[in-house]
């Protein structure tokens, strides 16, 4: 099996102006400067551009939200992955739940997104999950697949292996209630199967887990063999809290 990578990231969502995204990061780095993951920051849009140069000569990488699918046009209110390339970010959150739950993101618009953002070389992370109803129904499997069919449909297998893929149960998000590490690798190992009967090098994708990630559950969680990384919401507001996270990810 190759070595993958740890693939740690923050997700802000809806927090931190420019000011306090600042502050986070001055605190952040002295605290993960030995670490070997990969560490990525997804800050709002309008604080990218800080993010970006606050970080410059470190490792850590910065990624949107993220971006309409167009190369640009009448779209108000939308960024492109263009002018996200431009700012030096280097990768894109694509379809999170709250997207799809909170601004009718769909599948047709994430199988546009995913090989738009791959053309302008941006890293997507395409997140994916079940509701507490589908796996209470037995049906994680069947949404998983489907999400991963739609979304992917656009992506030739030989880029496959660029797209980060981030398991994201909607039931754990901002809960508390984490997936156990035995239902993470069950979902994670799950998607590397439909990835692989793609034709894609699955065991080059990282594969992340998300749902109420804290520095106190993140080892057992990261120990699991095809748990590659944590996208982490809340506890990723507080610097000491997510280099914990980061710690433990080796
Ligand atoms: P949470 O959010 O860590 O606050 O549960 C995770 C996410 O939505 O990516």
């Amino acid at each position: 099996m190759p070595d993958r990578t740890p693939y740690i990231a923050a997700n802000w969502k809806m927090n931190k102006t420019v000011a306090e995204a600042a502050e986070f990061v001055d605190a952040l780095l002295p605290r993960i400067a030995a670490t070997q993951c990969d560490v990525v920051l997804c800050p709002s849009f309008i604080a990218l551009n800080e993010v970006v140069e606050r970080r410059r000569g470190t490792a850590v990488r910065v990624a949107a939200q993220n971006m309409h699918e167009a190369e640009s046009g009448a779209f108000t209110g939308e960024i492109s992955a263009a002018m996200l390339v431009e700012l030096d970010v280097e990768a894109v959150v694509l379809g999170h739940s709250e997207r799809r739950q909170y601004f009718g993101e769909t599948d047709e618009a994430l199988a546009r997104k995913v090989p738009a953002a791959l053309a302008a070389g941006l890293e997507p992370i395409l997140c994916v999950g079940e509701s507490a109803e589908a796996r209470a129904g037995g049906e994680t499997e069947t949404v998983l697949e489907r999400q991963l069919q739609a979304d992917l449909a656009g992506v030739e297998p030989a880029d496959l292996a660029g797209v980060v893929i981030a398991y994201e149960p909607i039931w754990a998000i901002g809960t508390g209630a984490t997936a156990t590490p035995e239902q993470a690798q069950d979902a994670c190992a799950f998607i590397r199967d439909v990835v692989g009967m793609r034709g894609a090098a699955a065991d080059r994708i990282r594969i992340l887990y998300g749902g109420s990630v804290k520095a106190a559950n993140a080892a057992e969680l990261l120990s699991k063999p095809d748990v590659d990384g944590a996208l982490v919401g809340g506890a990723a507001l507080d610097p000491e809290e997510f280099a914990g996270i980061v710690e433990a990810a080796g």
